[in-house]
């Protein structure tokens, strides 16, 4: 019997604190007005004191658990995919797997950054597939605002923190990942990087004095990478899944910058209507980016069983990912295992 790797939960986390344009205007140089026109962007959410990228992650996969009617304890697996973890040792992912109590399963953190949601369920959809796991989690999440320069009027109007997390299950219903891309080009690291606090430059007086713990990125650069990358890995996912651009239902791309979009939109001839944009109310949530959205489009019922979602993303590393999904009939795979839970 083919096995498949099918998303039966899903759900996010926001911070409760909103930063507006407006409010920005008050701390930088800035308006409302030049972002909103060069990123789409009108406000993004920012973690309380004591809320952490595990914390955030933990809320985001319980709700997905509960949506898909499982229990933590049934987990095989957690990816978590984040560019900010609460400590560089432990994993993030293990931070999780505690706090939600998911005492049988595997946990560690990937790292491309914003393609790091896509990857990760790539990722597991090859564990499901092979045979190896039946339950597996991906959550993406970030605490970018303590990685930022708030005087860096280039770079910190761009971000946000929150999470996004999935459930994917094995099943034998023809849905799940149909094909995917992914690839990166390391020589384009330092287009976009947090240089201190590794092994290549340890936090010291000195790094930190030089501000090497933040952010840093060349935003035009990026720009046109982001297009290119996700136009040519999207139109190569679509082939290699035998479908074109009518076959597209949905499109859940990485929230960087709505004129990034309405690029990559129109260089693949998609409808504009058929691309998801929440980038306007969070920013860019680098890792949680598509799990927020995806999260989002599902319980705004926009998804239907059958439907083919393309997801598209580039980030850090340099990293860019596309894959295509058939969206499952949840409801039947959930009542199928709640009526005989050994069976698959
Ligand atoms: N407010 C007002 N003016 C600003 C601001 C700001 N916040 N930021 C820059 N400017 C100024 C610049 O100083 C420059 O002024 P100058 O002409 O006097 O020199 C002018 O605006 C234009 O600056 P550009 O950088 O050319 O503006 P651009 O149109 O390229 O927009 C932006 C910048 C929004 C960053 C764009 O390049 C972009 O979105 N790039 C992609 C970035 C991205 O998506 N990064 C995330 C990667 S994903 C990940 O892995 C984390």
């Amino acid at each position: 019997m083919p096995r498949h790797a099918a998303v039966t939960g899903w759900g996010h986390y926001a911070p409760e604190k909103v930063l507006t344009n407006r409010d920005l205007e008050g701390m930088l140089d800035t308006s409302d007005e030049w972002i909103r026109t060069r990123t789409g962007i009108c406000e993004r959410r920012i973690a309380a004191h004591d809320e952490t990228t595990s914390t955030m992650c933990a809320i985001a996969a319980q709700r997905a658990l509960d949506k898909a009617h499982m229990a933590a304890i049934d987990l095989d697996l957690i990816i978590c995919a984040t560019t900010t973890p609460d400590t560089l040792m432990p994993a993030t992912a293990c931070l999780v797997q505690d706090s939600i109590g998911a005492a049988n399963a595997g946990a560690f953190d990937l790292n491309t950054a914003c393609t790091g949601f896509v990857y990760g369920l790539v990722m597991a959809s090859q564990f499901i597939q092979s045979g190896a796991y039946d339950r597996v989690l991906v959550v993406g999440g970030e605490t970018l605002s303590r990685f930022l320069n708030w005087q860096d009027r280039t770079t910190c109007i761009l971000f946000g923190d929150g999470a996004g997390a999935v459930v994917l299950e094995a099943t034998e219903d023809e849905s799940g990942l149909l094909s995917f891309v992914l690839g990166s080009q390391g020589s384009g690291g330092p287009l976009l990087t947090i240089a201190g606090g590794g092994a290549a430059k340890p936090a010291s007086p000195e790094t930190v004095a030089a501000g090497d713990h933040y952010l840093y990125m060349r935003g035009n650069e990026i720009f046109k990478f982001a297009v290119r990358s996700m136009v040519q890995a999207a139109g190569e996912a679509l082939t290699k899944a035998g479908l074109t651009q009518e076959d597209v239902r949905v499109v859940v791309p990485h929230q960087a910058n709505v004129r990034i979009l309405r690029a990559t939109q129109e260089a693949l001839g998609l409808p504009w209507e058929s691309v998801f944009v929440n980038v306007d109310r969070y920013g860019n949530t680098s890792a949680a980016s598509v799990g927020i959205a995806l999260s989002e489009c599902a319980d705004l019922g926009m998804l239907r069983p059958g439907d083919n979602l393309l997801f598209i993303a580039f980030g850090g590393g340099l990293t860019w990912a596309s894959a295509v999904m058939r969206w499952a009939d949840v409801d039947a795979i959930v009542a199928a295992r709640e009526e005989s839970p050994n069976v698959i």
